[in-house]
């Protein structure tokens, strides 16, 4: 049976500064897409990462069809209202258009979503992060498909041996969707050239070369990119299937012990590692750390299991306490060198117009200015 995932998430308001949102407002979300999507969907799931809410929705109408975007677009901007009443901060954040027309591509929430014949079994992962960008996910995504250091299947199953190939998008490029494909292992190299910048080329899907199936898709928006300001991190949102013909969930999950480092947390402006969490956590130290949630489900005939929070288990204990230390020591930096993101990824306009201002006060020193002639 062919099924269709999408997820669609939105910061729409949130508790105490950019935290979390409140129960009410992810109360008013998931109640508007059980009642007005009870003929559209099969199964859907509304949980938080941060202060962003995400709606998982199982269905059989394919990627960027009008109805399901638009039964998001409606339960954010209901959601909006409610984050209005309350007082929320940040109240409808993430809905840079005014109107709905015809998906939400382009207008502020995070997709990810991929069709495929559904397996008797089929297992898959749900991934959140907060406080960072879609480039977080090019790291894990290398490891777990491409480097048999962290995924032994790649060397020892026979239905993985074919390799991987790899969709990746150049997010600058905003006249359109720039892509480039490339099948690894034989284009490991170039793989690697273009995922070691994140913050330009992300993975957007990866696809089996033994069956040719989706395996992965991530979210690729850049809210600045379509706003042409900051408005907010961007957040992304990615499904990854799992077993047999694809890594094993173990792999797929390995990659998040070392706690990369990535772009985001306070003011979108910094470079942070990324936390492994609970599902439903909210953010806290330096408006961050940069945090990523997984939900694995199995989905048959359109309906979803339970989710199992797959960070939840004793051993990430251990990993965030690393990643814990792992941020102050990188907080201890300040604003010097790595620790703040380059000038074109600063999400506040403060030192740019700072540097503007004090252009005007530089001045060459006589004597210099007379060897230079020399
Ligand atoms: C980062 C983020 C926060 C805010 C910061 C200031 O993605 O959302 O770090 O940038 O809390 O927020 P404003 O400018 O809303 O006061
Ligand atoms: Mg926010
Ligand atoms: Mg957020």
């Amino acid at each position: 049976m062919k099924i269709t995932l999408s997820v669609i998430k939105a910061d729409i308001g949130s508790i105490g500064g950019h935290v979390a949102p409140s129960r009410k407002l992810q109360n008013t979300v998931e109640a508007f897409v059980r009642d007005r999507g009870a003929q559209l969907l099969r199964d859907c799931f509304v949980s938080h990462t941060g202060d962003d809410i995400a709606i998982l929705m199982a269905h059989g109408r394919g990627p960027g069809n009008r109805e399901i975007h638009k039964l998001a677009w409606d339960a954010f901007v209901t959601g909006t209202q409610t984050a209005k009443q309350e007082g929320l901060y940040g109240a409808g954040q993430d809905l840079l258009k005014d109107s709905f027309s015809g998906n939400v591509h382009g207008m502020g929430p995070a997709v990810a979503e991929m069709e495929f014949d559904e397996r008797p079994n089929e297992p898959f992962l749900f991934f959140a992060a907060d406080k960072t960008d879609p480039g977080a996910f090019n790291y894990p995504l290398y490891l777990a498909f491409a480097d048999p250091m962290n995924t032994p299947g790649l060397i020892l199953s026979p239905k993985m041996s074919k390799g991987f190939r790899f969709v990746v998008m150049d997010v600058n490029h905003t006249e359109g969707d720039r892509i480039i494909e490339l099948n690894v292992p034989e284009q490991l190299y170039d793989l690697a050239a273009l995922l070691r910048d994140p913050e330009r080329y992300v993975v957007e899907s990866v696809w089996s070369r033994a069956t040719g199936e989706q395996a992965a898709a991530v979210a690729t928006s850049r809210l600045h990119n379509i706003a042409g300001k900051y408005t907010g991190k961007d957040d992304p949102v990615m499904l990854v299937r799992v077993q047999m013909s694809f890594p094993a969930t173990g792999e797929i999950l390995t990659p998040y012990a070392t706690g990369h480092i990535v772009a985001g947390a306070m003011r979108g402006s910094h470079q942070m590692p990324l936390m492994p969490v609970m599902q439903n956590t909210g953010t806290s130290y330096f408006d961050g750390p940069p945090l990523v949630s997984c939900a694995g489900f199995c989905v048959h005939e359109g309906r979803l299991t339970e989710p199992v929070d797959a960070f939840a288990q004793p051993f990430w204990d251990t990993v965030r306490d690393h990643v814990a230390r792992k941020a102050i020591e990188m907080r201890r930096q300040g604003f010097f060198g790595a620790a703040m993101l380059p000038m074109s990824e600063l999400e506040y306009t403060g030192i740019v117009e700072k540097l503007a201002e004090l252009d005007g006060s530089f001045r060459v020193r006589a004597e210099g200015a007379k060897r230079a002639a020399a």
